[in-house]
């Protein structure tokens, strides 16, 4: 007979799994995922080139109501989308180059305040984790290596006290 499982404790991760099948799908699970944010929230995103980071931040962006479109921010490290209302300005960051860390961020005169915005980070591996105890960690793989596939497996993670309370069971309902 098996061990019963571990009861919950506050400490251990929350996590939801969600497999979604097509771009427009990605945007939907980016605007579910929005509805739980606030200001301060850091959000980063993991997968590969084209894994579609960029397209679940602009469902994010829709469903924030923020100003502007959400593009690969090839050009430059990090764009300020201010709230159309009165939310949070969502800053979509392209940490791959960024050479340091998110502190680095502090310098880029980006005339918003970080503590009071949304912030999703694409590339932040090994750049952010030290500089934050409280993130949500989002990780898409695609289910069949590097196709035209359209399916993708995506892993939601709170790290943190912020999202212990968080039902992640929102996102794929
Ligand atoms: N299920 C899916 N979810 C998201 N994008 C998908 C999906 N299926 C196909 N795509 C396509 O994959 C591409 C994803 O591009 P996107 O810019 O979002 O990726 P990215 O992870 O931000 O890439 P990069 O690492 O270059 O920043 C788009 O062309 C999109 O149409
Ligand atoms: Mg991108």
């Amino acid at each position: 007979m098996e061990a019963p499982a571990a009861p919950h404790s506050p400490a251990d991760p929350v996590s939801a799994e969600i497999t979604v099948t097509s771009p427009e799908q990605m945007r939907e699970l980016g605007r579910r995922l929005a509805k739980l944010l606030r200001a301060g929230d850091l959000v980063m995103l993991s997968g590969e080139l084209g894994a579609g980071k960029t397209t679940l931040t602009r469902g994010l962006g829709e469903s924030l109501g923020v100003r502007g479109a959400v593009t690969s921010p090839t050009f430059v490290i990090a764009r300020v989308h201010p709230s159309l209302g009165d939310g949070p300005p969502l800053v979509h960051v392209d940490a791959y180059r960024l050479s340091g860390g998110l502190d680095e961020m502090e310098d880029l005169d980006l005339d918003v305040s970080l503590p009071e915005s949304v912030i999703v980070v694409e590339w932040g591996e090994g750049k952010v984790e030290e500089l934050t105890d409280e993130r949500l960690q989002v990780v898409i793989h695609r289910a069949v290596g590097d196709t035209h596939d359209e399916v993708r497996h995506v892993t939601v993670t709170g790290i943190g006290p912020r999202w212990a309370a968080v039902d992640l069971a929102v996102l794929t309902a």
